[in-house]
This record gives C-alpha cells, sequence and structure tokens, in this order.
C-alpha cells in the first residue's frame, strides 16, 4: 500500500464493478516503426498528426491528477514510444510525482541501444519487449525490422539496469509456436521474464491474426512435458499469470484474454496520445480529456472528470462474443 499519498487513497478510483484502478497506460504516440502484420497493416501510415497529441505539459497534468487519486503505476506505451521525441525528459518528470511507485515501459526495443542510459537515469525501472521470433527471416516477416537491433536493444536494457525485463511473444499457430522451447531457453540464458499471449482480435489486423489462435493452456501443457512448472509470481500490476520453472529463476506468464477471461480483476484504463481515455482495451467506451485541458480545466474540477469517466467503464470486454466489435488496432491504445 502507498503511504506516500494518503489524500489520494481516501479518493481512490472505484469503478462501477468495485475494481480499483491504480494502473494508468499512457500511450505517448500511436506511431510505430515496426509493421507486426496482428497489429498494423502493411504500408499504414493514416496516423494521428502530432499537433494532435497532448505535450509533455499536458500529460504531467493528467498523470498528476490520476497521482492524487491513487494511481501507482504508469506504463508508458505507444506505438512504440520511443518513436516520440525525448521520452526520457517525459518519464523524468512522470517519476518524479509524489505517489507514483512503478514507471515502466512497453517497447519493440529497436531504439532501447539509443535509450536504454536515459531512461534508467530519467526513473524508468522496467521494461517490457515484444519479440515474436528469434529467427530473422521470421522476425522480419512478422513485423518488417530487423531481429539483430531488438536483440542490441535488450542487452543495452539489461547494461543499463532496467530490470526485471520481460519478453512478450504473440503466439500464433503456424507463424512462430514451433519457437515456444527456443524462447524458453533464450530467456533462461540472458535472465529475461517471459510471457505468451493470446492474439486478440482488435482491427481487421488482429481479427485476421486470430485465425493462428492458440489457447494457451495448450502451451503450457506442452511446456509440463518438458521442465517442473511450479506457481510463479512476478512484480508488475498487470494480467499474466505466472509460473515458474523448477530449479531456475525463469518465470513464465500467460496472458489469456481469450481462454481465460481476466477482467473481474482489472485495476487499469488506458489515455491515448490525443489525450482520449479509454476504458477497456476491447470495448469503445471512452472520454476526450484534450478539449478539457486547452480550455482551462481547473484541477479539481479535472479530477471530477476522471472520476466521471471511470465510472463508463464496463465489465470486460467482449472479444468472444463480438469478435467483429472493435476497429481501432492495438497500437491506438498500446495494447
Ligand atoms: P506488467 O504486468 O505491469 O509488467 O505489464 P503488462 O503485462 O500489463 O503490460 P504489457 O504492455 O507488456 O502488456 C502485455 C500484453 O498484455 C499486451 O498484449 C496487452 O495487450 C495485454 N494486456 C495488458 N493489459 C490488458 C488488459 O487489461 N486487457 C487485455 N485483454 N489485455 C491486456
Ligand atoms: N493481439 C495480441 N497482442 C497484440 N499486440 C499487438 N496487437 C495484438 C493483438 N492483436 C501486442 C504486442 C505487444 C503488446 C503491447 O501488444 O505484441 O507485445
Ligand atoms: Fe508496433 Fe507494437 Fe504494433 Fe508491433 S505490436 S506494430 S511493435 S505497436
Amino acid at each position: 500500500m502507498n503511504t506516500s499519498n494518503q489524500a489520494g487513497n481516501q479518493q481512490a478510483l472505484i469503478d462501477p464493478f468495485g475494481r480499483r484502478i491504480e494502473y494508468l497506460r499512457l500511450s505517448v504516440t500511436d506511431r510505430c516503426d515496426l509493421r507486426c502484420f496482428y497489429c498494423l497493416p502493411k504500408g499504414y501510415k493514416d496516423f494521428t498528426e502530432p499537433d494532435t497529441w497532448l505535450n509533455f505539459d499536458e500529460m504531467e497534468r493528467v498523470i498528476a491528477a490520476f497521482t492524487e487519486l491513487g494511481t501507482r503505476r504508469i506504463r508508458l506505451t505507444g506505438g512504440e514510444p520511443l518513436v516520440r521525441k525525448n521520452l526520457p525528459e517525459l518519464a523524468q518528470r512522470l517519476a518524479s510525482l509524489p505517489g507514483l511507485d512503478d514507471l515502466s515501459l512497453s517497447t519493440n526495443a529497436t531504439q532501447l541501444g539509443k535509450h536504454a542510459q536515459a531512461l534508467r537515469h530519467a526513473g524508468v525501472s522496467r521494461i517490457n519487449v515484444s519479440l515474436d521470433s528469434l529467427q530473422p527471416e521470421r522476425f522480419r516477416s512478422i513485423t518488417g525490422g530487423k531481429l539483430e537491433k531488438v536483440l542490441s536493444g535488450i542487452k543495452a536494457a539489461r547494461d543499463a539496469g532496467l530490470a526485471p525485463i520481460k519478453i512478450n511473444m504473440v503466439v500464433m499457430k503456424g507463424v512462430n509456436d514451433d519457437e515456444v522451447e527456443d524462447m524458453v531457453a533464450f530467456c533462461l540464458e540472458h535472465g529475461l521474464t517471459l510471457r505468451f499471449i493470446e492474439t486478440m482480435p482488435m482491427g481487421d489486423t488482429g481479427r485476421e491474426a486470430s485465425e493462428h489462435y492458440v489457447d494457451l493452456q495448450t502451451v503450457k501443457a506442452r511446456l509440463a512435458q518438458h521442465y517442473k512448472l511450479l506457481p510463479g509470481v512476478m512484480p508488475g500490476g498487470g494480467p499474466a499469470r505466472y509460473v515458474q520453472v523448477e530449479g531456475t529463476d525463469l518465470r513464465i506468464g500467460f496472458i489469456t484474454p481469450i481462454s481465460q477471461h481476466f477482467c473481474e480483476t482489472c485495476n487499469r484504463v488506458r489515455l491515448s496520445a490525443e489525450g482520449t481515455l479509454y476504458m477497456c482495451l476491447g470495448q469503445d467506451h471512452s472520454f476526450a480529456l484534450r478539449p478539457l485541458l486547452r480550455q482551462g480545466i481547473g484541477d479539481d474540477e479535472l479530477k471530477d472528470v476522471i472520476r466521471e469517466a471511470i465510472a463508463l467503464k464496463p465489465e470486460k470486454h467482449e472479444f468472444n462474443e463480438k469478435p467483429g466489435q472493435l476497429v481501432r488496432f492495438m497500437s491506438m491504445t498500446g495494447g
């Protein structure tokens, strides 16, 4: 429990289903330097314009309001967050907000070689990295990018002392599901945490990729044939459920929005680069803060408005019931 923010805790954000909202995912840009086929269409260029993005002052203001309302964890996301110029400056401003005790980043790691040190100095303590294949040709066909750059980015992050580093692998049948064991070996060798993710039908890209859907219970069963899997825990506030490989430090997390709903424990909302709060990854409920910020809304009013927004949070996603419902790509809200 966060004692440094007593006032905030007294007026904590509780949604209509009794869930405490204490984790904000802040997307700093919807742009990305990769084109993972399950996320963005090839050649996609229809991004929002930078002049529609919140500036760092505006972001800091919103995050300060959230921390005063008891939010303890902020995760910087994108698109690819490092595409946004001067990200370490923003990180530093957020890290010094009272009440915040977990500042993290989700990245594709292509630019970590350049920025890992600065991020660590700015106060980012831990990162999660997307990595779907360890085979250069396959990596290129999934993402359009160079594996080598990502691997050197991960190394730079380790050298900079970012820890833990969690690897996110979206497991897809006929695409990379034969690499599950290789990824385990890679994470064991390099002291990384591994998480497997089920494909979500977000946008046309996510829906097409869902043809390759793999129920992660089958992956777990497969791993259990080679390793003894014990119950595990990891620092972090997300939906992964962990096991630990006996005799090692390796933790493996399973993120199973399709096969095993975790919405009843949801603790988060998302703020897009354009300043819109999205109340659920899998639903359209949203609340635009930018116009209010630019009309000069006061601090107390801003907190009231955030409460109003939290009251809109739906009970759960409906990826299974209504797979065609969500038009926006994952890159808009950063997963
Ligand atoms: P920590 O546990 O704090 O390390 O972070 P995290 O796992 O929540 O963050 P990350 O950005 O690495 O997310 C990993 C995957 O989990 C992404 O593919 C997200 O889309 C998915 N995910 C995160 N939060 C939610 C959620 O609330 N609902 C659903 N359905 N998926 C989520
Ligand atoms: N389904 C599941 N995961 C996705 N990601 C992006 N699009 C999808 C999708 N349709 C993942 C990325 C990254 C995280 C932020 O979201 O691989 O690890
Ligand atoms: Fe970029 Fe992440 Fe989408 Fe891949 S999943 S295209 S890294 S935003």
